[in-house]
């Protein structure tokens, strides 16, 4: 029941600001919060650090099943957890998100995450957020959400991030970055990056991440 009635999906590209906002929806709404991008994460890492050939789709798709995943909110924000292994920082490197294309294109590594993902949605009232959510999740959402921003916003945030701990970034790097990753998302064959018909698009390039909240938390409360 709760798949149609109580999930509030968001989609959109890298960089839209999908993540903060849809946390901090799921807290006004006193929901759940699911990162679907952590989950796709998580899968590469793991992929990684127990040397699979990245070319073998088999071999992606049994090491996928065979993770034993946890993510769950702590003091210090969400936490999340590969066979016992805390991972939170490890799938945020650059390495992880320049490979996650090799996972997230296989059809039986998406079955068995959406699988996890719909399980999660049916225990409790949740704000999902991905790539697919509105798509292929949660079709029969009833609120739906796809957050879009220029490519140059996107990159100017993600900057602002990097920079505030510390590292130097080049914008113009960041923005073929993000390009790449988005002609990625949108032009693969298994659920590609779109906006579902409908859903009700947000563009945040010139919006406060205050503003983006609270527009969502009006339209959940519209429509749930
Ligand atoms: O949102 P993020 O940057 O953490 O997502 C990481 C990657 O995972 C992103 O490049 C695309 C992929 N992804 C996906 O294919 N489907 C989802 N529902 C969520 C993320």
């Amino acid at each position: 029941m709760s798949e149609a009635t109580h999930i509030v999906a968001i989609d959109g590209p890298a960089g839209a600001g999908k993540s903060t906002c849809a946390k901090r929806v799921a807290k006004a709404l006193g929901f759940a919060f699911l990162d679907t991008g952590a989950m796709y994460r998580a899968a590469t890492w793991w992929a990684l650090h127990q040397g699979i050939s990245l070319e073998d789709p088999d071999a992606l798709s049994e090491s996928t099943r065979r993770m034993e995943l946890d993510i769950h909110e702590s003091d210090s924000g969400q936490r999340v957890v590969v066979n016992g292994q805390d991972v939170t920082q490890a799938i945020r490197t650059p390495e992880v998100t320049r490979l996650i294309y090799k996972l997230d294109q296989n059809s039986a590594v998406r079955r068995h995450l959406v699988e996890l993902q719909r399980r999660f949605g049916e225990r409790a009232p949740t704000v999902a957020e991905g790539r697919d959510i509105g798509t292929v999740v949660f079709p029969k959402a009833r609120c739906k959400i796809y957050l879009d921003a220029s490519i140059e916003a996107r990159a100017q945030r993600r900057a602002l991030e990097l920079e505030a701990k510390g590292m130097t970034v080049d914008r113009n790097t960041l923005a073929a970055e993000i390009h790449e990753r988005d002609e990625q998302s949108k032009n693969r064959k298994d659920s590609p990056l779109r906006k579902a018909e409908d859903a009700l698009l947000v563009d945040t390039t010139h919006m406060t991440q205050d503003e983006v909240v609270a527009e969502i938390v009006r339209l959940a409360r519209e429509r749930l």
